[in-house]
């Protein structure tokens, strides 16, 4: 019966996606592009940009050529940089207040998917100042046009540059969730690859395969998909097989790092139309009660969530594997793709379970779990608390 609603749910989702514009942010490109947004940012009308960002990229100094190129241009610049991984609502708040303090007209978001996220978020409130953060997470909750918003990805791997999601949690009930809106995609996205050059390997590894997981969610989930969807997540899967591994041994190798910046541009379209699963459902309470990475979390769990769904995944899989050159029967391609995840995470030292799962909040992991992917994510299999917690356990014993 549950399987059935969220089926009826999702096939009024399907229609209504054909009235609901799903953009593509303009982009700009190439090695040393982030010193040339002044004139795009003035043609967008914003002459004060917040850039949002975190204190550790602050504290390399990986802005400052931005930020310079900037205040060169004429542009006043005010930068936050309080950002914390997975952030938070008072993040939200800290930004907003700097946002109003200086008279800012536009953001720039500087980093990761928690800067991105964090800065979204920002850019929502300032359009809908009398809406809680609590109350726009769920679908739908901005629909107002945000300030010119431009997003520099310094990881390759949520794809926040160009989806419509921002992922924020509550400070008070630790309970991470999305916003999820067309108003957050970005306008522009700036992929510098040489601004991921200095990420170590094992954020690297963990951003590369979140970016490997949006893709193999969204061509499973295949519901919302249309042509664009299939090819982008059919890319984002070539080039992570591909570069991840040369970006991962060699960080320096900069057509490694172009190519991830790529893989992550595409997963992350894939996945704003095609939704992500139950690995991100079940993810997110990880980050959200333990402050586990959220690619750690995403690399470790999609494994053994792809061999849960079982039979009902070959086929996509198949596809996927394809890609990356794999051969056999449907289900032997699915069986190499799933060994090929489990390898590279283990060359690549990601988590193999987590033991810091505790017994007492396993109950309220999975009633985080379940709401966040039911009824929207058109999963390849619903999964109800149960499943969820059979994952949950299987986490904790794989540690
Ligand atoms: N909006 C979306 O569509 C979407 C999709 C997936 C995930 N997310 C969210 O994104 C967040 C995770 O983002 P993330 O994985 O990019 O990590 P992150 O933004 O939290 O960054 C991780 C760490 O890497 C550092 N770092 C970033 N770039 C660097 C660089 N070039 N050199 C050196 N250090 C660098 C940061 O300072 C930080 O310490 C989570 O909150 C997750 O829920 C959002
Ligand atoms: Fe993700």
């Amino acid at each position: 019966m549950k399987t059935l609603l969220c089926r009826i749910f999702q096939l009024g989702m399907k229609l209504g996606y054909y009235l609901i514009p799903v953009r593509t942010p303009e982009l700009i490109t190439g090695e040393g592009c982030v010193q040339t947004l002044a004139q795009p940012l003035l043609d967008r009308g914003a002459t004060h940009p917040l850039v949002v960002t975190d204190s550790g990229l602050s504290q390399l100094g990986l802005p400052d050529g931005m930020v310079e190129s900037l205040r060169a241009a004429g542009l006043s610049v005010t930068v936050y940089d309080g950002v914390q991984p997975n952030p938070t609502d008072e993040d939200v708040e800290d930004g907003l207040q700097l946002y109003r303090d200086a008279g800012c007209d536009g953001i720039i978001a500087f980093g990761g998917g928690s800067p991105m996220d964090c800065a979204k978020a920002i850019g929502a409130r300032v359009v809908r100042p009398k809406r809680t953060i609590a109350k726009m997470q769920g679908l739908f909750g901005v629909l107002h046009r945000l300030p010119p918003f431009f997003a520099v990805p310094t990881t390759a791997g949520t794809g926040s540059e160009t989806t419509l999601a921002a992922v924020i949690t509550d400070s008070a009930t630790h309970h991470k969730a999305s916003i999820n809106d067309p108003s957050l995609i970005p306008h522009v996205a700036v992929l510098d690859p040489a601004l991921t050059i200095g990420l170590p390997p094992a954020v690297t590894a963990a951003t590369g395969m979140d970016a490997l997981c949006h893709a193999v969610e969204a061509y499973t989930n295949h519901t919302y998909c249309t042509k664009l969807e299939n090819r982008m997540a059919k890319e984002a899967v070539r080039l992570i097989h591909e570069y991840l591994p040369r970006a991962y041994a060699n960080g320096s190798d900069r057509e490694a790092r172009q190519q991830m910046q790529r893989a992550a541009f595409c997963a992350g379209r894939a996945f704003t139309r095609g939704c992500v699963g139950n690995v991100h459902a079940a993810g997110h309470t990880l980050s959200a009660l333990y402050g586990v990475a959220h690619g750690q979390a995403m690399a470790t769990l999609l494994p053994m969530v792809l061999r849960m769904y079982g039979s009902k995944v070959h086929r996509r899989l198949a596809e996927l594997a394809q890609e990356c050159g794999f051969r056999g029967t449907d289900a032997e391609k699915a069986e190499t793709f799933i060994q090929w995840i489990e390898a590279m995470n283990a060359h690549m030292g990601l988590p193999a379970g987590f033991s810091m799962i505790r017994d007492e909040d396993i109950p309220q992991m999975c009633q985080w779990a379940q709401a966040e992917a039911n009824p929207v994510y058109p999963v390849p299999v619903v999964w109800g608390k149960e499943q969820f917690r059979k994952l949950f356990e299987m986490a904790r014993k794989n540690s």
